[in-house]
């Protein structure tokens, strides 16, 4: 595993590959990687030839200067951790290889980041956006691998990569979760021993809610019911808990198509969010077969 922080010489490798007809994946990441992380990272190396890890702390996706001043910064266990996966390249850009001297693009995705975490983290998801162009294109990457756990990211790459005709396939990967359930975050680490006892209650309620809608309880009486369960449980403020179509990721009130159900939560001062998919209810037939007299 090389360890590159210049794009000229990624450049410089991903074109011998490219010339030995070798395809490339990547897995963007901003480091303190967990089994999340590591299960793309699998995903990649069974998908492509080349196996590229990014590790770049992002400043133009983050809200307040606090938030990106504590986010954890792991350099050397990140690179320990990926040892036993046999990746080909860490890219570890230095900030002037993304954001250089005079840098003044942005991209801005309407619709998909209007709603969810986009209204309560203004600005988010155009750095999230404008970082993964510059990744995709920095690293010729065929394919790129995102986690479902960050679903609204993972539909705003998908219309970015569509957009504007990049030639990466953007590829959706399982969340992966705790054995109770709790979906692995970087952030579960904050939370104190009584908070990560309390945690595993939000995918336990989002999975009652996601069987109750499936079931023809209606939605809107539904989310009250898991709104109660969850502050019974002991969880705190709720950002959003909602009803989403899949993959418009319009707020739906009646089950009547693919959705997701998506939660972001509070909890010890740290904020959790998890999503699930909900069927499209059957609606129950009340006609009975007609017997001959
Ligand atoms: O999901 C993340 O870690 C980041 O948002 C990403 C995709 C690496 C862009 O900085």
């Amino acid at each position: 595993m090389k360890i590159i922080r210049r794009k000229a010489d990624l450049r410089e490798l991903t074109e011998t590959w490219r010339r030995a007809g070798e395809s490339i994946g990547v897995v963007p990441t901003m480091g303190a990687l967990h089994a999340g992380h590591l299960s793309l990272v699998d995903a990649a190396r069974e998908g492509t030839d080349r196996v590229i890890v990014t590790l770049f702390v992002n400043p133009r996706q983050f809200n307040s200067p606090q938030d990106l001043e504590n986010y954890p910064r792991t350099e050397e266990s990140d690179a320990a951790k990926l040892m036993p996966y046999g990746i080909d390249v860490l890219y570890i850009p230095e900030p002037e290889e993304i954001y250089p001297e005079g840098f003044a693009t942005t991209i801005s995705i309407t619709g998909l980041t209007e709603g969810l975490c986009g209204a309560t983290r203004p600005g988010h998801f155009d750095g999230v956006a404008t970082v993964v162009a510059k990744l995709l294109l920095q690293t010729d990457a065929d394919r790129a691998y995102f986690g479902e756990k960050d679903y609204q990211q993972l539909q705003v790459v998908r219309r970015l990569a569509t957009d504007l005709d990049l030639k990466t396939r953007i590829i959706g990967c399982p969340t992966i979760r705790e054995e109770d359930g709790l979906a692995m975050s970087s952030r579960n680490l904050r939370l104190d021993a009584a908070a990560r006892d309390t945690a595993p209650a939000i995918r336990r309620v989002l999975t009652d809610t996601a069987h109750a809608i499936e079931c023809g309880i209606a939605v809107p009486a539904a989310l009250a019911a898991a709104r109660e369960a969850l502050a019974a449980a002991g969880m705190g403020e709720i950002d959003y808990l909602d009803l989403r179509g899949d993959p418009d990721l319009q707020l739906m009130t009646e089950a009547n198509r693919p959705a997701r159900l998506f939660i972001a939560i509070w909890l010890d001062g740290v904020r959790l969010i998890d999503n699930l998919p909900v069927p499209a209810t059957q609606p129950i037939s009340t006609d009975r077969p007609v017997q001959p007299a």
